[in-house]
């Protein structure tokens, strides 16, 4: 892509709106632009970002076993009658009416409408296990939506819901989600630490939050300092390797983590030593939750057992919040000058700063660089707009891609152009080709 083409609107100013830095950041960057309070248009960048994670998502709930479908925004209130949740849920629900008078609501989430899917279609212990799930807009109508994608009103989350025969077979499904989760989270390059949560409207006795540590999280977090060391790293995960995937939920789960709603000052102070004790805020990216038969009772989604017998189904419900994951990331990965995007996440892979525009020679080399990356599968972000070099600058940082290359007269009369890494700020000389051998590399390291 070359930004002379693109639709890259950045601020110069601080938008006086912004309280916290990814907020800031994202409006700066021309991520994002407000329509509504809590309702945001995605511009090119953003929603560049914003696929990109889905897609994380979608690799890995589909490495799990999980299916993927698409379930609409908009919901009959009669569905959630059955549930004893349309009068439950209270005024975060966005209710309205159609044509013919009929109620309808913007879904907050969808474990009713499921259901009735469910139900619609399977009666046999032979249809099971099946866990299905989605990324669709949401709408919850927050009292206070505030620091921007963080806490909107219209978001983008990851929903999955699992239909067991058993109540082990839905706890391994439970305990899959964990893992497929901490997979995610780490591939997007961030550590999200699972914490013992409340059910909430959900309902249910086990539930786990996922919380990013960050100065400006909304929830208070008291953790052992050994939890957010730990890693799942390269290790390969058998799904349906019930031993294997509960040893991991295990480990990551057996020393105290917990959210000011369930935290414990006495197990806090007998379980974790001193001198491991931390006390932060962290940022909720996701929750799991094993109901049973909280929804598959009320809604009668049942299915026959081996031996002749009706038996509700047992069920769970898997959330990611892949809009407020952006902001999660730009508040644990970002300077005084912009964004740093971890590879796994980027926009563009690298950018390409031509610092004399208009000169044949370093506008054949920018060409040439730009047409090697693209060739090799890489998506470069050429600046060949007629700009000062510190101009070109301020906006690579600011967009805060990984990676750029720079590339000007004196360097090109020594046959080099310089490799600069937006996380250390360190750059190196070196032969045109060599950097792009070198971005090639990095890339496919992930
Ligand atoms: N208003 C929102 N804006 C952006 N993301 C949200 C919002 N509400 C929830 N999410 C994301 O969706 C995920 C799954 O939804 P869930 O029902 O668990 O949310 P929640 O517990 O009500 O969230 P919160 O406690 O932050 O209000 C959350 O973990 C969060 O990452
Ligand atoms: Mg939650």
């Amino acid at each position: 892509m070359r930004l002379s083409r693109y639709f890259l609107p950045v601020l110069k100013e601080n938008p006086s709106e912004a309280q916290i830095a990814s907020h800031r950041l994202m409006l700066r960057a021309g991520m994002i632009k407000q329509e509504s309070a809590g309702i945001y248009a995605w511009l090119p960048l953003g929603y560049k970002v914003l696929r990109r994670l889905a897609q994380i998502v979608h690799e890995e709930q589909e490495r799990a076993g999980h299916i993927p479908l698409l379930m609409p925004t908009l919901q009959s209130a009669d569905l959630w009658r059955e549930s004893g949740r349309y009068d439950a849920y209270g005024p975060e629900m966005l209710r309205f009416k159609d044509r013919h008078d009929r109620e309808m609501l913007y879904g907050p989430t969808n474990e009713e409408m499921i259901t009735d899917i469910f139900r619609t279609y399977v009666s046999s212990y032979k249809d099971l296990p099946v866990t299905l799930y989605q990324i669709q807009w949401k709408f919850r109508d927050e009292i206070r939506p505030r620091f921007g994608v963080m806490r909107g009103r219209e978001f983008y989350m990851k929903d999955g819901y699992n239909f067991d025969l058993t109540r082990e077979d839905a706890l391994h499904a439970y305990n899959r989600h964990m893992v497929s989760y901490l997979r995610t989270y780490e591939r997007m390059g961030l550590t999200a630490i699972p914490m013992r949560a409340d059910s909430g409207p959900i309902g249910g006795d086990n539930t786990h939050e996922f919380l990013v540590l960050a100065q400006t999280g909304e929830s208070e977090v008291f953790y052992d300092a050994r939890v957010p060391e730990l890693k799942l790293g390269e290790r390969a995960v058998d799904y349906d390797d019930r031993e294997q995937v509960a040893g991991i939920c295990k480990e990551f789960t057996t020393l105290y983590a917990r959210t000011d709603e369930t935290h414990d000052v006495k197990v806090f102070e007998d379980q974790v030593p001193e001198e491991h004790r931390r006390v932060g805020r962290g940022i909720e990216v996701g929750q799991i939750f094993y109901f049973g038969t909280k929804y598959s009772e009320a809604m009668g989604a049942v299915v026959t057992t081996p031996d002749g017998r009706k038996v509700p189904v047992e069920m769970g419900s898997h959330g990611i919040g892949v809009s407020r994951l952006i902001g999660a990331l730009i508040e644990a990965n970002h300077d005084e000058k912009g964004i740093i995007w971890p590879e796994g996440v980027t926009p563009f892979h690298v950018g390409i700063v031509n610092l004399k525009q208009g000169d044949s020679a370093t506008d054949a080399a920018c060409d040439s660089i730009h047409a090697a990356l693209v060739a090799a599968g890489l998506d470069p972000l050429y600046d060949d707009r007629d700009e000062r070099a510190g101009s070109k600058f301020a906006t690579m940082d600011l967009i805060g891609l990984p990676w750029r290359i720079t590339v000007g007269p004196r360097g090109l009369a020594n046959n080099v152009v310089e490799l600069t890494s937006r996380r250390t700020g360190k750059s190196e000389e070196m032969s045109a080709a060599a950097a792009v051998a070198r971005i090639k590399e990095i890339y496919a390291a992930l």
